[in-house]
């Protein structure tokens, strides 16, 4: 957004795209831009499924008239790659979203507007007709309901009401043909910051927040920074100041590096070149300011955060991607649970012969962790498969079975033909995928979408996690009436509201597992033992070893030890035992024994404070309880964090595996 700096729409456009391309990174499947038209009097949009190049070249060609090159002092525009969470991509669902026909309000949005379904329910009775299935068009029109409801709010005030009526996830921008030159933004949840560029150093290290309902406030001198103001928080002696919006700082930092971080439900506005930052309610320790922070990073550095790899990034986004999987669909206060995109086949696959998980890879590990849940919640016999053995096999499949499948990208060829295979015989396919739109998703007839936002590197993580969840979160639906289950379920419910402050506790545990990575890096081999609700990780952990380290790994079921497997045990080989304070306790501690006994010295996973179990080795890794069916959540973790720092250590390329592609599309 630029203020007093002469530019062109053309030049507009120009800084938009390149913050599109600074978020390519991010992974996106559409994209969008909006702009004013040369007369003012309408806002022109133009939107691509694809790449940002081929929204650049549509831009090229529409843009491309003499009235474009005009250059206009203040000016706003807003761009958005969108990652789909609701409806496939297309152009019909990028963003902007806008209000009406006539492009009166006009939104982009990133996150889950979770009671979208609501809203529009209330707007189609007042006549809105929608055009996309996205939740954001929701946003432009319950603002535009509301501007014709309330023709003397600001446009401030208009976007502060509509987000006090939507529930969920959101950083939003908008833009309005009513309100020419002025931006709103909010966030919740959702990361939203503000980038000011002056020609002069500023003068102001913060912007005050407005508490209230009074307009009137945001056009007095307290509302700064203002050219003309004469007070201390005028930063503008040129009276020149360009501001960005942006979900991430890579997107701006080559104009500015002074950026205010938005906080919850804070809206901030920009109205003749002004910034003012608003709040409807003030509690006693409110601040009265938000910092204006100065940047000190590399683009490159942006994108990962403070990481080094992808992957780091995303095994430490777990604490947020898990809440992501549930948003909208765990109701804690209620104990209930809906999952939007399977709920009206429920009662189809409750009386179904029998459940089948069939995927690939990590995908397939999420199966693994998850059967005995579903084991006991639907009471219903569940085979767990990957792709490429089930088709190998012809397994027998009818009219009566339910399949999953289970894809982070939702396009693996393998797990696709298993889908065609079992939907030409007639079963029920559901799709569990972190993509939508994918392959897997068009061709299932229902599905959940995990929501773990895109991950980039080659090696699962936090969509193992976000699977593992959206399993847990089926059982639980499954289990709903079932009377006998209700203790069980509270008890998983009240687990899962405290998951993501667990994990952040596993993820503590980095630097010392770093260490462990510095006595293990240099041997062949890494066997990791378990079993019951943690067998999975044993698997998921090998293969991560695998993929990232290009060493010798091993899942090994510890009930199958004395079958084979302890013939490789002897003083030097490295290995890894869960042993946790569940079910299969006493068994794991037998395989413990039978390792210590043939002078293997384990390194132990084991519950916070378990002394007795830790007192069978010199390493261990402490993990906060929680209950059974969940913990391979947290198991997994230390897992991810070993075979990432052993990767670093062999100096191995840890987003891109070698021989390895993020999504398999042949067979
Ligand atoms: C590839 C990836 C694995 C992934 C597997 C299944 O092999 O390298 O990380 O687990 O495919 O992928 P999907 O997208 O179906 O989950």
């Amino acid at each position: 957004l630029n203020y007093l700096t002469p530019k062109s729409r053309q030049e507009v456009l120009d800084l938009l795209v390149t913050g599109l391309k600074r978020l390519e990174y991010r992974g996106y499947d559409s994209t969008g831009v909006a702009i004013d038209s040369p007369d003012n009097k309408d806002i022109v949009m133009v939107k691509r499924t694809g790449k940002v190049k081929v929204l650049e070249d549509a831009i090229q060609e529409h843009f491309s008239g003499a009235e474009y090159s005009e250059p206009v002092k203040t000016h706003v525009g807003i761009a958005h790659t969108r990652w789909a969470t609701h409806g496939v991509p297309c152009e019909r669902n990028s963003h902007p979203q806008r209000s009406d026909e006539g492009n009166s309000f006009v939104v982009v949005h990133n996150g889950i507007i979770t009671n979208y379904n609501d809203v529009k329910t209330f707007l189609s009775k007042k006549g809105y007709e929608f055009e996309s299935d996205t939740d954001t068009e929701v946003f432009a029109k319950l603002v535009h309901h509301l501007w014709k409801k309330h023709p003397n709010y600001s446009f401030r005030e208009l976007v502060e009401q509509a987000i006090l009526q939507v529930e969920g996830a959101f950083a939003i921008a908008v833009k309005s043909k009513h309100f020419p030159g002025e931006c709103v933004a909010s966030r919740r949840s959702s990361p939203l910051l503000v980038g000011i560029k002056t020609k002069t150093r500023l003068a102001t290290d913060h912007i005050p927040i407005l508490y209230g309902k009074d307009d009137k406030q945001l056009s007095s001198d307290q509302v700064l920074p203002r050219s003309d103001s004469t007070s201390e928080f005028m930063p503008m002696a040129e009276k020149e100041v360009e501001y960005f919006f942006a979900s991430d700082a890579s997107a701006v930092i080559e104009h500015t590096n002074r950026v205010i971080y938005l906080e919850d439900d804070d809206v901030a506005a920009v109205r003749d070149g002004i910034l003012s930052i608003h709040r409807l309610k003030k509690s006693l320790d409110d601040p009265h300011a938000r910092e204006i922070t100065t940047l000190k990073m590399e683009i490159q550095q942006i994108m990962k955060g403070n990481y080094d790899y992808f992957m780091q990034k995303e095994i430490f986004e777990q604490p947020d991607s898990v809440v992501n999987t549930m948003r909208g669909r765990v109701r804690f206060e209620e104990n209930s649970i809906v999952l939007g995109g399977i709920k009206d086949f429920i009662p189809e696959i409750k009386r179904c012969r029998r459940l089948m998980l069939i995927g690939c890879g990590t995908s397939y590990h999420s199966a693994v962790a998850t059967r005995q849940l579903l084991e006991e919640l639907t009471e219903l016999p569940v085979m767990v498969e990957l792709a490429s053995d089930f088709l190998d096999r012809n397994t027998p499949i009818f009219r009566d079975d339910v399949c999953f499948f289970i894809s982070q990208s939702g396009e693996t060829a393998d797990t696709l033909m298993a889908l065609r295979y079992c939907k030409q015989r007639g079963a029920l396919i559901v799709g569990i995928t972190n993509t939508v739109g994918s392959s897997i998703c068009r061709e299932s007839h229902c599905g959940v979408h995990i929501n773990a936002g895109p991950e980039i590197g080659v090696a699962s993580t936090k969509a193992y996690t976000s699977q593992f969840i959206s399993l847990v979160m089926f059982a639980l639906v499954m289990s709903e009436d079932r009377l006998s289950l209700q203790q069980r379920r509270l008890e998983i419910l009240h687990a899962l509201s405290k998951l993501a402050d667990q994990i952040r506790e596993v993820l503590k545990l980095d630097s010392k597992v770093r260490e462990l990575a510095k006595d293990l890096y240099q041997h062949k081999s890494l066997l990791i033992m378990g079993r019951g609700y943690n067998f999975a990780t044993c698997l998921e952990g090998a293969l991560k070893v695998k993929e990232l380290t290009y060493m010798h790994s091993e899942g090994i079921m510890a009930g199958e030890l004395k079958h084979g497997p302890l013939a490789l045990v002897d003083d030097s080989m490295p290995v890894l035992m869960i042993v946790l304070r569940d079910p299969v306790y006493v068994k794991c501690m037998n395989a413990l024994q039978q390792v210590t006994s043939r002078k293997g010295c384990p390194v132990i996973i084991c519950e916070e404070g378990d002394e007795e179990t830790k007192a069978f080795s010199s390493r261990s890794l402490e993990i906060p309880r929680t209950v059974d069916c969940l913990q391979g959540i947290l198991t997994v973790i230390p897992m991810q964090l070993l075979s990432y720092h052993i990767a670093v250590l062999r100096g191995c390329d840890v987003d891109c595996p070698r021989n390895l592609a993020k999504s398999v599309t042949v067979e």
